[in-house]
């Protein structure tokens, strides 16, 4: 070790000791002020470890790279003997010794599984969202981990799109508020906590609305559209001081989100005041080439950091070309200080300046992965997070002294599948709870009768005939079906929205069979499936999603009565794919159908299916009756500064206690820029006991009537707006109130 070198350390040292509350600024300042341009180039690089593979690989020498100073970040490197290891050399073998950052994906879980995103955003329930992230943020950190690419905030309407999964579903306001409580999970209340990681708000922006919903496709929006329904996501992850963004694949309106300056600087930087780091995603500012956007790799590098993305998530364009374009003017220097800084402000901030082994402690990640309390809250959260679509002459729940069940279908004895998409190190054989043994918590195993019948996607029928034979001989019957793991997440779009294979046919003929006994369908998947033929071959619909590490335990809870369903839609269900997009908060066009006459000629409908989809935004079924009545406005008028308050009683009629989740919606009749036919403005979940009764109260005032008009400026406009307070999205309003001027 030089002299040189030795007093550059001890200088970061003395620079850190100080606290964590101590001027960040200045000490990153005082640290820059010693690197040179490529040192603060090599911060913005990131290359990707072997732990695990979440996109190509386009070459690397890690080693090499730490020693020389041109990596500041790597992605799926882990474990804390792995971690230390890289560290080990950052710190001991550069001329600065500059902590790592490392990065994973930590989507729904780490070790313990939750539910899939969309799944969990049917629970409604923020502070679950906030539990499942911070149990997510303990077992990653535990290994090492300082930052997850989490959560995905894109709205999507688009079921065809994989990646639905990974959202929040269609609805802007949810999506927001889902966007603050997954970063106050994952980032908690102290970043220099060594059990806090980094979230990432991705990806930025409207990847969700992908044409057809191919994977990496390009959208195109009016910046109205852009505005109101894409951004908000965004701005609510920055409000709730999320540290960084990534910047996305697709292309908006002709510009790729990877070079497009006037989403990253204008309005991230400008309209929004983000201070923390932008990291692209996986190459896509290289494929700024593919999309004809830049000349070459070196036009690319120029693009992305002019553009304002901070750091190169493993394209290699950074590392190469940002010297020489600095060094010809064709990249502002200032910029490189300005994304060097923000990187190592991050760093500063996880207190890595302080000790950059915090994260790596061996008795940590031994004793932190699967605690029982971990594995207890996933099945409580994988349970609210199912929704039952359909449950005609009560036929669940199951009782557990029920004769015989014959549970058949190829996800029955699955531990493989049901923890789902992007399940980081969540393990696929053995640890989860397969839906086969959460039933046999409750019932004995005479009462059990099982056939798999066939496979998720092959359209071998060999099984049927035993399948038909078992559901022959059991009382009642409950097919647990649906897609694969890998047929929703990344580049996993579909053009088919049906349950695959031939799982389909074999509820058919297991109906033909029996055509007087009840059956229960327990779908597994991750988008809006098509379910169109089998609403009528089923009398309960139980969506599970992929619900995770204790899924089948949670679905058993749920079949038996244990714990009553509670969850809801958060993405429309379409009778077809023909009907896609559709979303609950849709426009009225100039010819909407009559109520009366809904197949009237020269009006906005199609010829072969209604304009309803087959289960709309906010549905979900519970084993009790939840009735609302006497909804009552504190006022039929208020001005721009007043809060008015809209009020329901919900009484659970029926015979179960059980949550209900209350939905406040708004519809802004006349607009300078026309307005959704409704939209959610809030929404409570609540618990009642059979036969009680619950006030729930919204306060409504004219924030939350905002939007972005054609001046793109967030405004309200006093005139009337409809309001009601509702089970789901399914519903004709019936009062007004009036903003004045
Ligand atoms: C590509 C995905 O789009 C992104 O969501 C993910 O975080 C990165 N790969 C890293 O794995």
């Amino acid at each position: 070790m030089t002299l040189k070198k030795l007093s550059i350390i001890g200088l970061i040292i003395l620079l850190s000791t100080n606290g964590f509350s101590q001027n960040y600024e200045a000490k990153v300042d005082s640290i820059m002020s010693l690197m040179t341009l490529q040192e603060k180039i090599g911060q913005t690089v990131m290359y990707g470890g072997s732990w695990d593979q979440t996109g190509p690989i386009v070459g690397s020498d890690n080693g090499k790279y730490i020693r020389e100073g041109h990596m500041g970040a790597m992605l799926n490197a882990m474990s804390v003997k792995g971690t230390r290891d890289l560290q080990k050399v950052a710190i001991e073998e550069t001329r600065l010794g500059i902590p790592l950052l490392f990065g994973y994906d930590v989507i729904h879980g780490h070790r313990t599984i939750f539910p899939i995103n969309l799944g969990l955003s049917a629970s409604w329930d923020l502070k679950m969202v906030e539990e499942s992230s911070r149990i997510a943020a303990e077992e990653a950190s535990a290994e090492g981990i300082h930052w997850t690419f989490a959560p995905m905030i894109d709205v999507s309407r688009e079921p065809r799109w994989g990646r639905i999964s990974e959202g929040a579903g269609e609805d802007v306001y949810l999506n927001s508020e889902v966007a603050k409580a997954y970063v106050r999970g994952f980032q908690g209340e102290d970043l220099s906590k060594s059990n806090t990681i980094l979230a990432c708000a991705k990806h930025y922006v409207a990847y969700g609305a992908a044409q057809a919903g191919r994977d990496y496709h390009t959208t195109n929006m009016s910046d109205g559209e852009l505005r109101n329904v894409y951004l908000p996501p965004f701005k609510a992850a920055v409000d709730a001081g999320v540290e960084t963004f990534m910047s996305a694949f697709n292309e908006l309106n002709g510009v790729p989100t990877s070079g497009n300056k006037y989403t990253l600087r204008d309005i991230l930087r400008g309209e929004w005041d983000f201070e923390g780091f932008v990291v692209s995603d996986y190459t896509s500012i290289n494929e700024m080439v593919q999309h004809g956007f830049a000349k070459d790799s070196i036009d690319a590098a120029r693009i992305g950091m002019n553009a304002g993305v901070d750091m190169d998530m493993m394209g290699h364009i950074y590392r190469k070309n940002l010297k020489a374009l600095v060094e010809e003017g064709k990249v502002p220097e200032q910029f490189i200080n300005e994304a060097c800084k923000r990187i190592l402000l991050a760093k500063y901030k996880l207190g890595l300046f302080d000790d950059p082994y915090r994260y790596i402690d061996e008795n940590r990640e031994n004793t932190t992965k699967y605690k029982p309390e971990f594995l207890a809250k996933a099945r409580e959260i994988a349970a609210a997070s199912s929704v039952l679509l359909q449950n005609r002459n009560e036929t669940l729940p199951l009782s557990s002294t029920s004769k015989s069940i014959a549970f058949i279908g190829p996800l029955v004895k699955d531990e493989y599948n049901i923890i789902g998409n992007w399940a980081a190190k969540g393990d696929r054989n053995g640890k989860a709870v397969s839906v086969f043994e959460g039933v046999s918590e409750y019932l004995k195993p005479k009462q059990i009768q099982y056939a798999k019948g066939c496979e998720i996607l092959k359209d071998d029928t060999s099984g049927f005939d035993e399948a038909i034979s078992v559901s022959k001989k059991a009382n009642e019957i409950v097919l647990v079906m649906g897609e694969g793991h890998h047929m929703s997440g990344e580049a996993a779009s579909r053009t088919n929205l049906r349950i695959p294979g031939v799982q389909t046919e074999l509820i058919k003929k297991i109906r033909e069979a029996n055509p007087n006994k009840k059956i229960t369908l327990v779908l597994m998947n991750g988008r809006p499936i098509n379910l169109s033929e089998e609403v009528n071959l089923v009398d309960a619909i139980l969506e599970v999603w992929f619900p995770g590490t204790m899924g089948g335990a949670a679905t058993a809870d749920l079949l038996f009565g244990k714990v009553n369903p509670s969850g809801k839609l958060t993405v429309t269900f379409p009778r077809n794919v023909g009907q896609v997009p559709i979303y609950y908060n849709m426009k009225n066009t100039g010819r909407p159908i009559p109520q009366s006459n809904p197949k009237q000629d020269y009006k906005s409908n199609y010829i072969d299916v209604p304009n309803t989809p087959l289960f709309v935004f906010g549905h979900g079924l519970s084993y009790t009756n939840f009735e609302y009545s006497d909804l009552k406005l504190s006022s039929n008028t208020f001005g721009f500064t007043d809060e008015l308050s809209a009020s329901v009683t919900i009484t659970n009629s029926g015979s179960f206690d059980g949550h209900e989740i209350v939905q406040l919606y708004i519809h802004d009749k006349v607009g300078s820029v026309t307005r959704p036919v409704k939209e959610l403005k809030g929404f409570q979940k609540l618990f009642l006991k059979k036969g009680e009764s619950k006030t729930v109260t919204f306060a409504i005032s004219a924030e939350d009537l905002k939007f972005y008009n054609t001046e793109k400026e967030y405004t309200v406009e006093p005139g009337e707006f409809e309001v009601a307070i509702a089970p789901s999205s399914d519903f004709k309003f019936k009062n007004t109130i009036t903003l004045i001027d």
